[in-house]
């Protein structure tokens, strides 16, 4: 049987993931859905006029939603649901302050996909997306390998983007690595990044590789400000695309994700960024790599920045 995939959200992150997806080809249908009436319907013909041009056969759907849950039916049987329902940052806010707000939408949205996808694998990307990820797999009451959320794809593209510019190299000369939380405790790690399989340490000084690290935490945040309205999609939806695409695949690639940890690096029990294998089932497996001792410090510290914050969303 062809393979589905839904989107739920069609602001800027969900319908740039959904023509993402639908480009690949590797999908008979693309749901998207929104709760503004006409707009996903209106995205989806306009992307399903782009094939002839793209050359895909992938149908988009578009489905209009409603508070009780009406035209959720359109997402039955979707393999995957890549969740974008929410609000964006504002210049100078941080993803946390749209914590109570997104919560309530993740909340009706997760409880809708258990209801009508029972056996999807959800990606979360709404922020904050740590919290966000830990609530959808509470509201939905799925195995917590079925899900994850969208963060490390990104920042390591972001980070590897940067490290690739100031070095002057071919993007793809750059092997590069964050884990940790979507947010200040993000821990990109300087020990796994690597040009032309060279150690990134030999090729750049400490402080300049520092510089880096910070610009990649605030990553979001700087295009926020110059956007001045609403948040970073390009490379986001880049990201939640590839993930989905890793898992109707069962590809078994290792990507870093917000998963759930029990026991690898000596911390339990809270959804954080870290390296898992990728298949149908979601998460596979986590994968423990070797870190440095401040590395391994800075993702503890992630940890216990977000475990509070995800026990809280329980009551959101
Ligand atoms: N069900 C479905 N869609 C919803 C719901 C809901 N309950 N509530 C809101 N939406 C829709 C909005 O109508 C809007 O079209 O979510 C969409 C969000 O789109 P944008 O405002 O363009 O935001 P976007 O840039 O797509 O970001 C979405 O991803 O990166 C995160 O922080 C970002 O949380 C934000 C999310």
């Amino acid at each position: 049987m062809g393979k589905k995939v839904t989107v739920v959200g069609a602001g800027f992150y969900g319908s740039t993931t959904a023509q993402r997806l639908a480009e690949y080809d590797i999908f008979e249908t693309v749901v998207l859905t929104d709760i503004i009436d006409g707009k996903p319907a209106g995205l989806a013909l306009d992307m399903n006029q782009s094939r002839p041009i793209e050359g895909f056969e992938t149908k988009v759907v578009g489905v209009t939603t409603g508070t009780n849950g009406e035209g959720y039916e359109a997402i039955e049987g979707s393999d995957v649901v890549v969740v974008t329902a929410g609000l964006p940052r504002k210049p100078g806010m941080s993803r946390m302050d749209l914590l109570e707000v997104n919560a309530k939408i993740v909340r009706q949205v997760a409880e809708n996909i258990a209801k009508y996808a029972p056996n999807a694998v959800v990606i979360v990307v709404s922020n904050p997306v740590d919290e966000m990820t830990a609530l959808a797999q509470l509201a939905t009451q799925f195995p917590k390998n079925r899900v994850f959320g969208q963060a490390g794809v990104l920042d390591t593209a972001r980070f590897t983007n940067s490290i690739a510019e100031t070095l002057a190299v071919p993007v793809k000369s750059v092997k590069a690595l964050t884990l940790g939380s979507h947010g200040d405790t993000m821990v990109p790690v300087p020990s796994r990044c690597t040009v032309d399989g060279k150690p990134l340490a030999d090729l750049l000084p400490a402080d300049k590789i520092e510089e880096l690290v910070v610009r990649t935490r605030n990553g979001g945040a700087e295009v926020v400000a110059l956007l001045k309205t609403g948040s970073a999609y390009y490379a986001p939806s880049a990201a939640a695309a590839r993930m989905a695409k890793a898992v109707v695949e069962d590809s078994g690639e290792v990507l870093p994700v917000c998963a759930w940890v029990e026991g690898e690096y000596g911390i339990s029990g809270v959804y954080l960024g870290v390296e898992a294998q990728i298949g149908a089932e979601g998460i596979k497996k986590v994968v423990e790599e070797k870190l440095t001792d401040t590395e391994i410090a800075g993702l503890k510290e992630a940890a216990e920045a977000v475990r509070a914050k995800q026990a809280d969303v329980a009551t959101l």
